[in-house]
């Protein structure tokens, strides 16, 4: 049984990652500091899968506890590398604090695997790499661009890791996700922000009434209707790119770079109309401003993740605003609250 360290492990996306993983051959143990996560969603994670995991509540700023890590579980196969601050607008305010968190957390991760002789990693980096790409839908050979912090401090990550795959010869795949969405069927796991930057966890939110409206930010995009379009990616999907990663990087050496996303994209109001129908009600909506940053459209072009990793989006639309309808409905607190089922 393979076993894999997980950073962030906590997290949303990770947390799907974990099920999918449990279902194989494989043992995991986490680390996360409950920065942006809480214990509640491990303790259903090993519920649904009917598996235990191991967990160190730790930050990768302390390498002492990150080093206790790798000695206690001297067999790690491989890491997967979620944990990152991840707020976009919070990043243009606090600039150090994502620098610091994002770049020397990983360079203490990716010291602490050289110290043990771990030399294979899946990275969750970003579309957000991209930037205003010129072309969609965009290829993995676009340039890396990146126009805020944060997505500076995963181009950043990605490079640091590249370099190191090169010099150290580690086998490395770098997932590039579009827009991660949804929830798990069981509506027990799911997206559990502070506070919803991104658009579907506003919209369940609205639906939910706990919010009064949704703004658009902007209908005057050069875009069929005007609003942004996106490439939303269910994250069950996305949780099943990492799996065929980690068994692609059994067999495959160096430097693999993938775009996770659907190909297809939506718009703002595709996404809320959507939402109406899984909801079964109307969602109250205003047009406001155009959010500073914002791009009119990106979608990614995944045929290489389908060619090299056989991986293809299998969930469409309704399964995404279903699902995570289901998980607002179950878990009106999100964790806090334990679910109903
Ligand atoms: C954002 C981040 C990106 C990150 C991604 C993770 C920005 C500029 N980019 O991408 O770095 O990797 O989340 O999922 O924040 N929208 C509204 N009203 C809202 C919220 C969003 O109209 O209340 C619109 C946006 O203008 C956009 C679309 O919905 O057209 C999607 O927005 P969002 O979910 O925030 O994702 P991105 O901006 O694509």
């Amino acid at each position: 049984m393979k076993k894999i360290l997980i950073t962030g492990g906590a997290g949303y996306i990770a947390s799907h990652t974990n099920l999918e993983l449990l279902k194989g051959d494989f043992e995991l143990v986490l680390i996360d500091n409950f920065c942006n996560s809480c214990a509640e969603s491990i303790k259903r994670i090993e519920e649904l899968s009917g598996r235990t995991v191991k967990f160190h509540q730790i930050n990768l700023m302390d390498t002492q506890a990150l080093d206790a890590v790798f000695t206690l579980e001297p067999d790690i196969d491989s890491v997967i590398h979620f944990a990152a601050l991840k707020a976009v607008g919070e990043s243009v305010e606090i600039p150090l604090a994502y620098y610091t968190n994002n770049i020397t957390g990983s360079l203490n991760l990716y010291q602490a695997m050289k110290n043990h002789g771990v030399r294979k990693i899946v990275f969750s980096s970003s579309a957000t790499v991209y930037g205003d790409p010129v072309t969609i839908p965009v290829t993995e050979n676009a340039p890396v661009q990146a126009t805020n912090p944060y997505g500076q401090t995963k181009a950043m990550m990605e490079q640091i890791l590249i370099d190191t795959a090169h010099a150290e010869n580690w086998d490395i795949a770098i997932l590039r996700y579009f827009n991660p969405v949804g929830a798990h069927e069981s509506g027990r796991i799911g997206e559990d922000p502070s506070y919803p930057n991104n658009l579907l966890p506003f919209v369940s939110q609205v639906a939910a009434g706990i919010r009064e409206k949704v703004v658009i930010f902007g209908d005057d995009w050069d875009t069929p209707d005007g609003t942004g379009v996106r490439d939303y990616i269910h994250v069950v999907d996305l949780a099943k790119a990492h799996v065929k990663s980690i068994e692609k990087l059994a067999s495959s050496k160096g430097v693999h770079i993938y775009n996770i996303g659907t190909g297809r994209g939506y718009s703002v109001l595709e996404m809320v109309k959507a939402f109406e129908d899984a909801c079964g009600h109307s969602i109250a909506y205003q047009v406001g401003p155009r959010r500073s940053g914002d791009i009119a459209e990106v979608t990614g072009d995944t045929n290489k993740a389908e060619a090299e990793l056989g991986w293809t989006a299998e969930l469409g639309l309704k399964h995404m605003v279903d699902s995570a309808w289901k998980w607002q409905s179950m878990n009106p607190n999100g964790y806090k609250k334990i679910s109903t089922s």
